[in-house]
């Protein structure tokens, strides 16, 4: 059984999913804990389940090599066989990324390459096309530029905004992000494989 730590900062739907298909008996990972950057909505849902939280609130340090070093500790705890960004939205500090990677992988609302950052809806929006999609990639030291595990494209519609946008992207992103995880725990997708893999 592969072990899931999550780590969250907004409403936590995504993680709600995956939360839920874990809750299946025959699905082969579960998720051991959700951590945060602040006082998150989605910490419900883990409540919910049952499972362990913790916060280490973003603002209370100094600097993001401190906030990372305490959020380490705290995963260290629980020692995850894999660990999903979903939607925490701060960059990791790079001694973080490097004790975790190839088993960190992020769910972004764009189709990667094109629109990284923290505003991937927002970007696709203003640049006007007509289809973005959702990624699943590999953390590594830049701003979502690690290997890409899995993606779909969905289509901007006319008279979109952020936010109805982003509600037709978020089920691809779950979907998504349920069937890579399936697939790493049951060993159909080899991170350290895909991680050192030419591109
Ligand atoms: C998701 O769309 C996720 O991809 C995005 O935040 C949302 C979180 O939603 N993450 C990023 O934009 C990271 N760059 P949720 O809290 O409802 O799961």
């Amino acid at each position: 059984m592969l072990t899931v730590a999550v780590l969250i900062s907004g409403t936590g739907s995504n993680l709600r999913a995956l939360l839920d298909a874990a809750a299946a008996a025959d699905f082969p990972a579960r998720v051991v804990v959700v951590g945060a950057d602040r006082d998150a909505d989605g910490l419900a849902h883990a409540e919910e389940f049952g499972i362990p939280s913790f916060t280490v609130p973003f603002t209370h340090y100094a600097t993001r090599e401190e906030w990372g070093r305490e959020l380490g500790a705290q995963l260290e705890v629980w020692q995850p066989d894999l660990v999903v960004l979903s939607g925490l939205m701060r960059l990791l500090p790079t001694e973080l990324v490097e004790r975790w990677a190839p088993q960190l992988i992020n769910t972004h609302p764009a189709y990667l390459p094109e629109f990284p950052g923290a505003h991937g809806v927002r970007d696709a929006l203003a640049a006007g096309v007509t289809e973005t999609g959702a990624s699943v990639i590999v953390v590594d030291g830049g701003v979502d530029t690690g290997p890409i595990l899995a993606q779909e494209r969905v289509p901007v519609l006319p008279g979109d905004t952020e936010h109805t946008l982003h509600e037709r992207i978020k089920p691809v992103e779950r979907r998504l992000l349920i069937e890579t995880v399936r697939q790493i725990a049951a060993g159909e997708l080899d991170l350290a494989a895909t991680a050192s893999a030419p591109s």
